[in-house]
């Protein structure tokens, strides 16, 4: 079984093909960033003019990599939200197009969820699991039971860490997109030169909070001579920066770990997801937290971990084989949290 995906929340334009075996046919995507680095973050109607030009031509050549035709596709999946609206409105209408058109089942992917079950298509593991997901728009603790079934732990109180990383390549001149620019200037930097707060950590719970963080940063920068950060300045900011997050997602993922065992005693994996997950030494911390409680450490590879469409295709295809298909009425949602997600074997939402 084929199921077609596309991705058009924020500013990457993608299209994949995904079979139940869990391999990936096709998996393109279309990067904005050349679009949106004049003004140093996603302007939302150059992201939406931008999907539209391009979506149609990237999944014709989505199903010419693969060498598929309609008739091997078994149901078009799109996301449906959370996201910028233009730019869901965009894919999901092309992708209820294509399954009016076409006859094909339409399933309305919750972005979140695409993050959440990747690693059962990259490491096909089992429920339930403990996941972080960290991206640019969202922060949160939770175990994931099943298909549409999450139960939440812990969540940001304000700013995502991404937002974080994102805000902080801004101060420091960095450029964008801001995680991979700090996470490139902290390779050169030195994390002691700087003492930042680590919000949240040693308290109970689960929540996280970078707002902080970055006004810290941004203090440090200020009382810099001349009030602007060097290059080396920048370099021991951003390493500083880099392992004060490292440390709370690390902290508030220990108190997720006990919830988690006594929640599911036989639960046995650390799950990361979402666009900072690509962060190779947030990778290491978790991986050493997961070990440090007998936890195995699932990070998947980071081209999966930032937005894509073979997530939002395997999240259909987990979907429609648990009979959870949509109707050509479902609405685009900006907000979609996952609380929200239906979840009952073989009903329909
Ligand atoms: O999941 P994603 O691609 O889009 C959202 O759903 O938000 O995540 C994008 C976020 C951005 O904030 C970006 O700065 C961050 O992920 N990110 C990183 C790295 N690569 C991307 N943060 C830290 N280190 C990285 N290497
Ligand atoms: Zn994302």
């Amino acid at each position: 079984m084929i199921v077609l995906g596309i991705e058009t929340s924020c500013d990457e334009t993608a299209a994949a093909l995904v079979a139940d075996d869990r391999h990936v046919l096709s998996n393109i995507v279309l990067s904005q960033i050349e679009e949106h680095r004049p003004y140093l973050g996603v302007v939302p109607e150059i992201a939406a003019r931008s999907h539209l030009d391009h979506l149609d031509r990237l999944i014709a050549r989505t199903l010419g990599d693969a060498r598929c035709g309609w008739n091997d596709i078994a149901g078009i999946a799109a996301t449906a939200g959370p996201g910028l609206i233009g730019g869901v409105l965009v894919g999901l209408t092309t992708a209820k197009a294509i399954a009016l058109a076409r006859n094909l089942p339409l399933i309305a992917v919750n972005h979140l969820e695409a993050h959440a079950l990747t690693a059962r298509l990259t490491d096909g593991v089992d429920f339930p699991y403990l996941l972080l997901l960290v991206s640019g728009g969202h922060c949160q603790l939770l175990a994931v039971e099943g298909v549409g079934r999450f139960r939440p732990y812990g969540g940001t109180v304000d700013d995502a860490a991404g937002e974080a990383f994102d805000k902080t390549a801004a101060l420091l001149r960095l450029g964008y997109p801001g995680g991979p620019a700090v996470e490139a200037a902290a390779q050169r930097g030195d994390p002691a030169r700087f003492d930042l707060p680590r919000p949240m950590a040693g308290r109970p719970g689960c929540d996280f909070s970078f707002s902080g963080l970055k006004t810290a940063v941004r203090h440090a920068v200020a009382a810099l001579p001349g009030g602007t950060a060097g290059a080396d300045d920048a370099a021991d900011l951003a390493a500083a920066f880099q392992e004060a997050v490292a440390d709370v997602l690390a902290d508030r993922t220990r108190n997720a770990i006990s919830r988690f065992r006594a929640d599911f005693p036989a639960g046995t994996r650390l799950i990361v997801a979402g666009g900072v997950a690509a962060n190779a030494q947030i990778r290491r911390v978790l991986a050493d937290t997961a070990a440090q409680h007998g936890l195995d450490f699932v990070a998947p590879p980071a081209a999966l971990c930032t937005d894509n469409a073979a997530m939002v295709a395997w999240a259909g295809l987990e979907r429609l084989q648990a009979g959870l298909i949509d109707g050509l009425d479902v609405a685009a949602r900006p907000r979609w949290p996952l609380a929200a997600l239906t979840a009952a074997p073989g009903a329909t939402r």
